[in-house]
C-alpha cells in the first residue's frame, strides 16, 4: 500500500487518540451471565419470545414488496400498517418510516430547513441532528443545555425569516428531559416550528408509553416528533409522525427515503409486532421506571455525581477519561457491562459510565451493581 499523506494523518490520529485513552474499539463483550446496563432496549423486547412469533406471523402473511427505493418499488402492506400503527400510538395524522434513526434525522432536517432558515439547537442534542443541521446549510445557533431562559435570548434577537428549534426529549448521555412545554411557548411566541427527537423516551414516558410529548401533554404544539424504532422497541429504522402535509414534503425531498433501499419484511413486521407488545403491555414501562429510580437513589447514595437523570439513562460522572475507563473495566470484571463515554460523544471533563437500565434487570442485579460501585468508591476513596 502507497503511504500517502492521508494515511500519514490517519495513522498519527490513531497514535493520538490512544495516548490520550479517547480510542473506541467495537464492542467486544459476549452476553452470557453479564447483567448488562450498556443496551438501548430499555424494555427488553429482543428477549421477548411472543414479540418474535407475532412478527413472524405478520412477516409471513405480508410476503409483499421487493427490496427497492420506497418511491419506485412495488408495495409492501407492512409499511402502511406500520405507519398506521406509529400515528395511531402518537395520536397523529400521519407517519412515515424511515430506514434509521440516524437517517430521520439528516433526512427531516435537510428537507424543512434551507438557507433562510436559524436552527435553535440544544447543545447536548444528538449526533444525527447536528449532522442534519449541516446538511440543510441551515444557520446553527446552540443554546445552553435544557436552558428556556438562554433561548429565549438567542430567540428573542434573533433576524432571521424561518426559525425552527430542536431537542432531544430525554437526552442519551444525561437521561435528563427538556422543558419542551416552555420551549413551546417561546416557539409560538416567535412564530418558530418545533421538532422533537424522541428516540430515548419512547417507550419510556406517558401513560401509552409514546414519549415526552405524550408525557407533558404538547401533541398540539409539536410540529415534527421523531422518533427511533432501535431503541425500546428493539427492532431498526427511524419515523415521523405529525401532519400530512409534512409527510407529503418527506416523501418528496427527504434524499435518504427517495436514493436508498427500503427496510425487509422481517424489521417491519418486527417493528409492528413491537409496538403492538408497548400498546397492550404498557405496566413494563412503569416497572421499568421503578427499577431505575432505584438504581438512580442506590448510585447517589454512595455519591456519584448523576447530573439532572430522571429516567432509564443514569450518567455517573468521573470526569476524568482514564478513571472512566478503570471504573468500566473493573466493572467489567465484576461482570457488569457498563460503557465508559469519553469526549466528544460528551462535553470535555464530563467523561463517564452511562448506565442503561432495561426491564430484564432484577432486583439482585440492580443490589450487585450497587454493591460493586461502593467497592469501587471505597478503594478510590473520591
Ligand atoms: C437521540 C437520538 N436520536 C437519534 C438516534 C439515531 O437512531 P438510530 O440508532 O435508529 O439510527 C440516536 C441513536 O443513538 C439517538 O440517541
Amino acid at each position: 500500500m502507497n503511504d500517502s499523506t492521508i494515511l500519514k494523518r490517519i495513522r498519527k490520529d490513531i497514535a493520538n487518540r490512544k495516548k490520550l485513552n479517547l480510542f473506541r474499539v467495537t464492542a467486544n463483550f459476549s452476553e452470557e451471565g453479564v447483567i448488562d446496563l450498556s443496551t438501548n432496549s430499555y424494555l427488553s423486547l429482543h428477549k421477548r419470545k411472543e414479540v418474535f412469533r407475532m412478527a413472524v406471523e405478520l412477516a409471513d402473511n405480508n410476503l409483499h414488496g421487493n427490496l427497492s427505493s420506497r418511491l419506485i418499488g412495488t408495495y409492501s402492506p407492512l409499511y402502511d400498517i406500520l405507519e398506521h400503527e406509529i400515528a395511531d400510538w402518537k395520536q397523529a395524522e400521519s407517519a412515515l418510516v424511515f430506514n434509521s434513526g440516524y437517517s430521520a434525522n439528516t433526512c427531516i432536517i435537510s428537507a424543512v430547513a434551507s438557507r433562510e432558515t436559524e436552527i435553535f439547537s440544544d447543545r447536548l442534542n444528538h449526533a444525527s441532528i447536528i449532522d442534519g443541521i449541516k446538511l440543510s446549510g441551515a444557520k446553527m445557533t446552540r443554546y445552553a443545555h435544557c436552558d428556556a431562559d438562554d433561548l429565549y435570548k438567542k430567540l428573542s434577537t434573533s433576524t432571521s425569516k424561518e426559525k425552527l428549534i430542536i431537542t432531544d426529549s430525554v437526552f442519551s448521555m444525561d437521561g435528563d428531559i427538556a422543558p419542551i412545554a416552555e420551549i413551546c411557548d417561546i416557539a409560538e411566541k416567535y412564530g418558530a416550528m418545533i421538532m422533537v427527537d424522541e428516540a430515548h423516551a419512547e417507550g419510556i414516558l406517558g401513560d401509552n408509553l409514546c414519549g415526552a410529548v405524550e408525557f407533558l401533554n404538547l401533541g398540539e404544539r409539536v410540529d415534527i416528533v421523531m422518533g427511533t424504532l432501535s431503541k425500546s422497541i428493539a427492532g431498526l429504522g427511524g419515523y415521523f409522525s405529525g401532519s400530512a402535509m409534512l409527510r407529503d414534503c418527506f416523501v418528496n425531498s427527504a434524499r435518504s427515503l427517495i436514493y436508498s433501499t427500503a427496510l425487509p419484511h422481517s424489521i417491519l413486521a418486527w417493528n409492528i409486532a413491537a409496538i403492538r407488545f408497548i400498546r397492550r403491555n404498557t405496566y413494563i414501562g412503569r416497572e421499568l421506571a421503578a427499577r431505575s429510580e432505584t438504581l438512580r437513589r442506590l448510585i447517589r447514595e454512595i455519591g456519584f455525581n448523576t447530573l439532572n437523570s430522571a429516567t432509564q439513562i443514569i450518567p455517573c460522572v468521573t470526569g476524568s477519561e482514564t478513571e472512566a475507563l478503570m471504573l468500566s473495566r473493573y466493572l467489567a470484571d465484576c461482570g457488569i457491562k457498563a460503557p465508559a463515554i469519553r469526549p466528544p460523544a460528551v462535553p470535555q471533563k464530563t467523561a463517564r459510565i452511562r448506565f442503561s437500565v432495561s426491564h430484564g434487570l432484577t432486583e439482585n442485579d440492580i443490589a450487585r451493581v450497587a454493591f460493586c460501585l461502593k467497592g469501587w468508591k471505597g478503594q478510590n476513596g473520591r
